[in-house]
C-alpha cells in the first residue's frame, strides 16, 4: 500500500513544511484539547499507561514532538525529577502547551518547560538527558534517512546510560492489522498523507549500535484488535465507528495480547555508565 496519498508533497523539505503546516493547523484549531493530537482518547489513555510503565520517575527527561503537552501534564504525577522539558517545532502546539503549563502548582512549574525545538537540528543547546521519549513525533517524518537522523541526533543529548522510549507506529503493525481488517471484508486503513510509519526492521537494524532495544511493549495490540477489527466490522455500513463504542472501552481496560497494531513502544538504552 502506498504510504501517501495526492496530498502529499513528493520533496522531502517540501513534505516536512506541509507537514509542520499540518501541525501547526491542529493546535490553532484545537488547542489544548487531546483532538489536536489524537482522535482516540483510549489509545491515548494505552500510551500514558505504557509510558508510565516503562520511563524511569527519578530521571530528568526530555519529550521531543510533546504537541500541546497532554503527555506531560499526564505523566508529572509519575516524573518526580526536577527536569521535565518538552519540545516541538510546531509554534502553536508549544503556545497551547504553554497555556496548559501555566495552570501547574508553582512547584510543577518550577521543574516543568516546553519550548520550540525540531528533532532534525542540533538538539545540544538543550543539554543533556538521562531519558528522552516521543509519541507518534518520528512517523512524522519523511523518510527512514530522516528517521534515523532523528535518532542520532537524540542520541547527541543522551547520556551514556540513557534510556530511550519510543511510543511509534510499524507498517508491520499496521500491515497485520490490516490482514485482519481485509479478512473479515473490512477495506484496508490507509496512511494519514503526513505519516511514514517505521519499517521496524530496517530501523531497527539502522540504529547506532551502542542503542540497544531492551523491550518492545505491543501494548495497543488487543486494543486495535478489538476497536478496528471488531468494533468497525459492527459498526453500520455509511456510519464511522465510535472511539469511545463500549466495546473499546472494554478492549481499553484488558492486558494487551498479541502483535498486530501499528502503535508499540521500544526502550533502548545507552551503552556506558550513567
Ligand atoms: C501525533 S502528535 C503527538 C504529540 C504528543 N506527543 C502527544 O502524544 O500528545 C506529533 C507531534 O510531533 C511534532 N513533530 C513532528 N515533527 C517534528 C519535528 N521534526 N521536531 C519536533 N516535533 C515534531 C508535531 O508538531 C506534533 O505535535
Amino acid at each position: 500500500m502506498a504510504n501517501a496519498s495526492t496530498m502529499a508533497p513528493a520533496d522531502s523539505t517540501e513534505r516536512m513544511t506541509a507537514i509542520k503546516g499540518f501541525w501547526n493547523e491542529q493546535a490553532r484549531k484545537h488547542g489544548t484539547d487531546l483532538a489536536a493530537t489524537t482522535p482516540d482518547p483510549i489509545a491515548k489513555d494505552l500510551e500514558i499507561g505504557a509510558l508510565k510503565r516503562h520511563l524511569d520517575p527519578a530521571l530528568d527527561t526530555l519529550e521531543i514532538g510533546c504537541g500541546n503537552g497532554t503527555d506531560i501534564l499526564r505523566l508529572l504525577d509519575h516524573l518526580r525529577s526536577r527536569r521535565v522539558v518538552g519540545i516541538d517545532y510546531a509554534e502553536d502546539m508549544i503556545e497551547a502547551a504553554k497555556k496548559s503549563m501555566s495552570e501547574l502548582s508553582l512547584a510543577d512549574r518550577s521543574r516543568v518547560a516546553v519550548d520550540v525545538g525540531d528533532i532534525m537540528k542540533d538538539l545540544t543547546p538543550l543539554g543533556r538527558f538521562s531519558q528522552i521519549f516521543t509519541v507518534r513525533c518520528l512517523i512524522n517524518l519523511p523518510t527512514l534517512d530522516h528517521q534515523l537522523q532523528a535518532v542520532r541526533n537524540i542520541d547527541a543529548i543522551l547520556k551514556p546510560g540513557g534510556r530511550l522510549v519510543l511510543v511509534e507506529s510499524t507498517k508491520q503493525g499496521q500491515e497485520r492489522l490490516n490482514a485482519m481488517r481485509e479478512a473479515v471484508g473490512l477495506e484496508p486503513i490507509s496512511y494519514h498523507w503526513h505519516n511514514l510509519y517505521l519499517d521496524q526492521d530496517a530501523f531497527l537494524a539502522g540504529l547506532p549500535r551502542h542503542l540497544k532495544v531492551v523491550a518492545i511493549d505491543s501494548f495497543a495490540s488487543l486494543y486495535f484488535v478489538i476497536s478496528r477489527v471488531f468494533n468497525a466490522k459492527m459498526t453500520p455500513p455509511g456510519r464511522a465507528p465510535d472511539y469511545l463504542a463500549e466495546i473499546n472501552t472494554i478492549a481499553g481496560q484488558l492486558p494487551s495480547i498479541g502483535d498486530n497494531a501499528p502503535l508499540k513502544l521500544f526502550v533502548i538504552q545507552k551503552e556506558g555508565r550513567a
